[in-house]
């Protein structure tokens, strides 16, 4: 089957999660934090996916708001920061985070040839609503779908089937595009057309199941969609 709905991951795939770090680095005043911003953001994105993997198995659900503060205070205090300031600012900074610059024209080409385009991510609706409009893509986007409408996250097949429930569509109608190598893998395993957007540089992550594509930005996705 061609495909007919292209789907995003968010964060790390569309936003750039280490904005709101490096953007709070630069701001005069942060000498301390400047020092140790990468790996605050690094640390911050590690704890903020393993809460969400381990209360997924734990049947312990809260909202992507509530596991993105506790991955940020895990990291904080990691790096010997007690900043009640700071910690508030790199959240307001969260809200509002900067799309990758080549996702505008990625999702406009995608929606002048005919494809639906979503996005599909972990986050919370306010929290997707906030990066949706601070990086002015809103009218690119037929649909936004928060894994709340499930109550659990990633990589539980519930949240993959909410793009059927939404477009009635079958697996193989929809090429699932993400930053995440155990999310475009989980995508391949549930039977989308897959796309891994390996940013980092980093090894496939060792599961049952590949992406069918590996690119380095969202740039060629319009042609891989058209193509499958
Ligand atoms: C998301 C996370 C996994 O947006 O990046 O779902």
């Amino acid at each position: 089957m061609s495909v007919r709905v292209c789907v995003f991951d968010a964060y790390g795939t569309l936003f750039d999660v280490a904005a709101a770090a490096r953007e709070a680095a630069m701001e005069p005043g942060r000498g301390e934090f400047a020092a140790v911003w990468q790996r605050v953001a690094s640390d911050w994105r590690a704890k903020q996916l393993q809460y969400t993997w381990l209360r997924a198995v734990a049947d312990a659900h809260s909202d992507f708001w509530a596991v993105t503060q506790d991955g940020l205070d895990w990291a904080l205090e990691a790096s010997g920061l007690d900043d009640p300031e700071l910690r508030e600012r790199l959240l307001g900074l969260y809200f509002e985070l900067s799309a990758y610059p080549e996702v505008p024209k990625a999702l406009a080409d995608l929606r002048k040839a005919g494809f639906a385009t979503a996005i599909l991510s972990n986050g919370e609706p306010e929290m997707l609503a906030g990066a949706v409009e601070s990086a002015g893509i809103a009218d690119l986007l037929d649909a936004v779908l928060s894994v709340e409408d499930v109550g659990v996250f990633k990589p539980h097949r519930t949240v993959y089937e909410l793009v059927g429930q939404r477009f009635g569509t079958n697996p193989d109608e929809v090429l699932f595009v993400s930053s995440n190598g155990w999310d475009a893998a989980h995508a391949a395993g549930f039977g989308f057309r897959s796309v891994w957007v390996n940013r980092a540089g980093e090894p496939v992550d060792r599961l049952p199941w590949k992406p069918e594509h590996v690119l380095s930005d969202l740039s060629a996705v319009p042609n891989i969609a058209g193509a499958g």
